[in-house]
């Protein structure tokens, strides 16, 4: 089979956690895919242990570990998130919530610059200066789902717990650690920028939810924020029209950022039937045919999962590219298909 890698030029991920580091899985991976992200195990949560010490994830470490060995990039998932992050962080010492006091946004500000530096510190210890030849991170989703999923706030945001304490300036915080951190401080000397920086979101296909976005990152953008990349997850199914992928990327594309596709899967609906993975198919026909255009727009396209019993949304039928026996679906030829 032709990789899938080798049908885009531009990098092509997939989610994994250790058990896609071995055996007939990888092999499978290392065919179709040059990049992976971590579906878990880079997770605000998943660098700490009960007593609130940082504690990278051993998972964490067999990813880039086998990132390093095979020649892949990794792109991190994700340093703020209001999800899979430990209630802790939102608490003060008694374990009271925090509010948005000056004290406790202190409080607040000083815990996110820590997170954001000791996995920084972590990473460059372990693997080497990021942009160096043996560290393979080049990307990380700096902020993830900060957007509102209604219209009922003028600034668009979620009310989350970092918006709570911090406000707006949480996402500004956030990129400008991340900058100093992995492009500064951590940083292979002489390499500029070697760590790109992303703010991610989902149903930015649906045009509510985009342009609520959209005039976020403009603010951003105009604050002089350093944020290099947005992010689509492109969590969509059979009834989402392709064109909607389209119009998403469109409304980036002349703005002074870079783009990815972070977790796309589209799951058939339920019985999963041959029908239905054929319409599939021609699904990820389209869809590739579009990324394929933004070429030039475009960092990397992830699939979030290598095959569909270890999708997240595999209850729903059948969202990836891949089936449990590691073949190719209808979805796999009409992605390399290019027609
Ligand atoms: C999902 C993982 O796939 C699941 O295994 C986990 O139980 C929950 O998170 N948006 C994101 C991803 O940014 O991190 C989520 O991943 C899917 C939605």
């Amino acid at each position: 089979l032709t990789g899938l890698r080798e049908t885009v030029d531009f990098p092509l991920g997939v989610a994994i956690d250790s058990r896609e580091t071995a055996g007939g899985p990888s092999q499978l991976l290392l065919r179709h895919f040059n990049q992976v992200t971590a579906e878990n195990h880079m997770k605000p949560e998943s660098w700490y242990n009960a007593e609130r010490a940082f504690t990278p994830h051993e998972q964490a470490g067999a990813i880039m570990r086998f990132a390093q060995e095979n020649d892949l990039a990794v792109y991190g998932h994700v340093l703020v998130w209001h999800s899979q992050t430990p209630a802790w962080f939102f608490q003060n010492e008694a374990g009271q919530p925090l509010t948005n006091s000056p004290a406790d946004q202190q409080v607040m500000r000083d815990r996110l610059r820590a997170h954001v530096f000791a996995i920084a510190e972590h990473l460059s210890d372990t693997y080497g200066p990021f942009g160096s030849d043996t560290n393979p991170l080049n990307a990380w989703d700096v902020v993830n789902e900060v957007v509102a999923d209604t219209g009922d706030f003028a600034d668009g945001l979620r009310r989350s717990n970092w918006y709570n304490i911090l406000g707006e300036q949480y996402i500004d915080l956030a990129f400008q650690y991340a900058d100093e951190a992995f492009n500064e401080v951590y940083a292979a000397e002489g390499v500029a920028r070697p760590v790109k920086l992303f703010i991610n979101d989902y149903n930015t296909e649906q045009a509510g939810k985009r342009g609520r976005y959209l005039s976020l990152v403009e603010r951003l953008l105009a604050r002089g924020v350093p944020v290099d990349g947005v992010g689509h997850q492109f969590h969509v199914n059979l009834t989402m029209p392709v064109s909607a992928l389209d119009a998403a990327l469109a409304a980036f594309e002349d703005m002074p950022v870079t783009q990815a596709v972070t977790e796309f899967d589209v799951p058939t609906g339920t019985p999963v039937s041959q029908a239905l993975r054929i319409e599939q198919g021609y699904y990820f026909r389209d869809a590739f045919n579009i990324f394929r255009e933004y070429t030039d727009d475009l960092f990397a396209v992830t699939v979030w999962g290598l095959v569909d019993g270890r999708s997240w949304r595999s209850s729903s039928g059948a969202p990836l590219v891949f089936d449990d026996a590691l073949r190719a679906k209808p979805a796999y030829y009409g992605a390399v298909g290019g027609q």
